[in-house]
């Protein structure tokens, strides 16, 4: 297939929108599937140079493709100029150019002489470009680089003029340090390396929505935008539905013209019996859900409010308007993902609260008519009480029959004459227990006296017995 001429697609005024080099990602699957939304150029993974050369089975491990799989740039970890050339002469026919890697920030990878130590030496970058641009035997075939910015960015801006004019065809500007991993991109740099070049540049760092695109693009003046995904705007998207959805249901579960009973009616539903063996494990994996967005939407914050104005951003202040776009939606998914936890938990407890009351309802009313039954009760009660006390007294006659009094005269007449005989009996059996008494003393002295008596007795016949005897 012929090569596609990748300087004829920077048009001003035109982003090229190109999908990043990523190790284990950007492989022809990834590929085929972006070039179906709008990605103008693809990357391979990087791949070591020299081992691409070593053996046929390297090569055809790290480097699949097929004739859809263009306009493809094939990237490449070098630090031999030689093993660069090769290396590219090999992807040639069937890529539209070759990208050599001055941004890997792994430390391996630096140690090795690969990746973002490249920027720190011009002198074998400027070597490495001009040997694949005299030995590839293709003039439209593309030699680009990929880095990574210095502290000082007036050694990034030497850096790209050395090896535009060694005749690389555009520069992708990674907009962060190799020591920075989550940090803002500076945009600033990437911008001031765009105004120093009269190639293209293609700005590169937390771009993750076509909005991201629009904004760096007006911000940088770049010619191409190199990012790869979109997840978070789905994502808080997402939430935000959810918080919609929560405050919803508080709405409807506050309406003072719908009582607590018919709730928990709604709630007893057999429907609901269903969904209720998983509400738990709902409950808490949306717990779990909302607190890893919150702390992840914290971390945005974080790393956002710490920006501080430099002196290119006094320059550019639309970098300090796009930072500040950053920040407003950190915050703003801060918000969301928080409320969102917040009225999770009070949802659940309005819930548990509202069938509470409906069941506390349900027992009042049942003591409350036991209340007015054992009132009624009490009240005849006392009417009966007060009858009786009258008839007792002889009070208002006319209400107890004539013939009711005589039977309780004749009782009380027989209760007292057996109280009588009682006493009288109990009297006697006094009498009886006196006369026992005495009776028992007066054995007593008789049996002592017979003791003594006895006693007497047998000394006497002990002294007659002694006697005898001499
Ligand atoms: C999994 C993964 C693999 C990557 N592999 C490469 C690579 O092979 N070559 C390269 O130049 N950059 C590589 N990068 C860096 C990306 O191309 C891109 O520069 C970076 O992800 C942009 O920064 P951001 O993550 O803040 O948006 C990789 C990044 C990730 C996340």
């Amino acid at each position: 297939m012929a090569t596609t001429n990748i300087m004829d697609m920077f048009e001003p005024g035109k982003v090229v929108r190109v999908c990043a080099p990523m190790v284990r990602y950007s492989k022809l699957a990834f590929r085929t599937l972006v070039r179906k939304y709008d990605c103008d150029i693809c990357f391979t993974p990087m791949i070591i140079a020299a081992d691409f050369m070593r053996s046929v089975k390297a090569r055809d491990s790290e480097f699949t493709t097929n004739k859809a799989d263009r306009p493809l740039i094939v990237q490449f970890a070098a630090k031999d100029a030689q093993a660069l050339a090769d290396s590219a002469c090999v992807v040639a026919p069937f890529s539209d150019g070759v990208d050599l890697n001055c941004g890997c920030p792994q430390r391996w990878a630096m140690a090795e002489g690969y990746g973002a130590c490249l920027i720190n030496k011009p002198e074998l970058v400027k070597d490495m470009v001009r040997h694949v641009r005299n030995q590839v035997d293709n003039p439209c075939y593309s030699v680009s680089i990929k880095i990574r910015i210095h502290k000082d960015i007036r050694k990034t801006v030497d850096l790209c003029q050395k090896v535009e004019a060694a005749g690389v065809s555009w520069v992708t500007v990674h907009g962060r340090t190799a020591d920075e991993r989550h940090q803002p991109v500076h945009y600033d740099a990437i911008k001031a390396i765009k105004d120093s070049l009269s190639i293209p540049v293609i700005a590169n760092g937390d771009i993750k929505s076509s909005r991201d695109v629009e904004s760096i693009h007006e911000l940088t003046g770049v010619d191409g935008i190199n990012a790869f995904d979109h997840k978070m705007t789905l994502q808080w998207t997402a939430v935000a539905s959810f918080l919609y959805v929560e405050i919803g249901v508080l709405l409807i579960l506050c309406l003072p013209f719908i009582s607590a009973q018919r709730w928990q009616s709604i709630f007893r539903l057999n429907i609901w019996n269903k969904v209720a063996q998983f509400s738990n494990k709902l409950f808490l994996t949306m717990i779990i859900i909302l607190i890893v967005l919150f702390l992840d939407a914290v971390r945005e914050v974080r790393k956002y409010s710490g920006t501080e104005r430099s002196k290119e951003g006094k320059l550019h202040p639309n970098m300090f308007d796009h930072l500040h776009m950053k920040l407003f939606r950190a915050q703003r998914n801060l918000y969301i993902s928080g409320f969102s936890l917040f009225l999770w938990l009070v949802m659940r407890r309005v819930i548990t609260l509202i069938n509470q009351l409906a069941t506390e309802a349900i027992t009042s009313a049942a003591l409350q008519a036991q209340c007015e039954n054992a009132n009624q009760a009490a009240k005849k009660y006392m009417e009966d009480n007060e009858l009786l006390k009258q008839a007792l007294h002889g009070g208002e006659g006319e209400k107890v029959s004539a013939e009711d009094n005589k039977v309780l005269k004749k009782e009380v007449e027989k209760l007292t004459e057996e109280l009588k005989s009682s006493e009288d009996a109990l009297r006697t059996s006094k009498l009886e227990l006196e006369a026992v008494k005495r009776q028992a003393d007066n054995l007593t002295k008789e049996y002592d006296r017979l003791l003594r008596e006895h006693q007497e007795l047998q000394n006497l016949h002990a002294a007659s017995e002694e006697k005898k005897d001499k």
